[in-house]
């Protein structure tokens, strides 16, 4: 890994501020680079404010510009709970193009091939990833369970894969699809967003612990190439 930077930001609204700022310069720096953006942003909560703060930006030429979910759970696009559906509202109504991951389905492993083809019809690399963090470590939705090596250290070429965490987590115990390791660890820039003293301790510890970190974050970062930049909150 690169190089690891902290910002503390001292609210909400500064952390919205500053990484939307932030992302509406990659936009704008990968557009002019190479004529398109695209980039993979977190569901969660804790990112949504920097979503709203970004829509503000002026200057955006959004239909250049792709949205990718890191990861979304396998629920119809209109539950609130799907991230796609989430990113849909704020972003497809600008005009950006949003490729889902997948929706309800009885066969996760499936929807994670489905997904993967859909992304080879992308470029690549991905210009941005915006990522949030669980307090157990977990990122995108590379979770433990069984397909936990596959989505952490799967083949350079599979860039989504279906996961069934185990265990589930209870905020949100569904079947999922994550970009694996390998799709978000070669973005040209990496972003995490992450709140609180304990998700601190977590990913401090697993950014320590690198390659043999038990919580994935830590085993993902040790993969990446580019400098990451963390804007944390107390
Ligand atoms: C998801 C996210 C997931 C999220 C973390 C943190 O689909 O839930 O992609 O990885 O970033 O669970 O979520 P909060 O920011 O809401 O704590």
């Amino acid at each position: 890994m690169e190089e690891v930077e902290w910002w503390e930001m001292e609210s909400a609204k500064d952390l919205a501020d500053q990484v939307a700022g932030d992302i509406s310069f990659v936009i704008e720096s990968a557009i002019e680079a190479h004529g398109n953006a695209r980039i993979a942003l977190a569901g969660g909560e804790t990112p949504l404010p920097v979503y709203e703060a970004l829509v503000k930006q002026d200057g955006i030429e959004w239909d250049k510009v792709t949205v990718i979910p890191t990861d979304d759970r396998l629920v119809g696009f209109a539950d609130p709970a799907s991230n796609a559906g989430k990113l849909a509202r704020l972003f497809a109504v600008k005009g950006a193009k949003i490729v889902p991951l997948g929706e309800e389905t009885d066969d996760y492993r499936a929807a994670g091939r489905e997904a993967d083809a859909r992304l080879g019809e992308l470029e690549w690399p991905l210009d941005l990833v915006l990522l949030g963090m669980g307090a157990d470590g977990h990122t995108a939705s590379i979770f433990p369970g069984p397909d936990f090596e596959a989505a952490i250290a799967g083949p350079r070429e599979r860039r989504a894969v279906g996961v069934r965490p185990d265990p589930m987590p209870a905020s949100a115990p569904y079947d999922r699809v994550t970009l694996t390791a390998a799709a978000l660890k070669e973005a040209r820039a990496i972003m995490i967003v992450i709140a609180g003293d304990e998700k601190k301790a977590v990913l401090e510890q697993a950014i320590e612990q690198g390659p043999l970190a038990t919580a994935p974050v830590g085993r993902l970062l040790s993969q990446v190439e580019a400098a990451v930049d963390i804007f944390w909150m107390p």
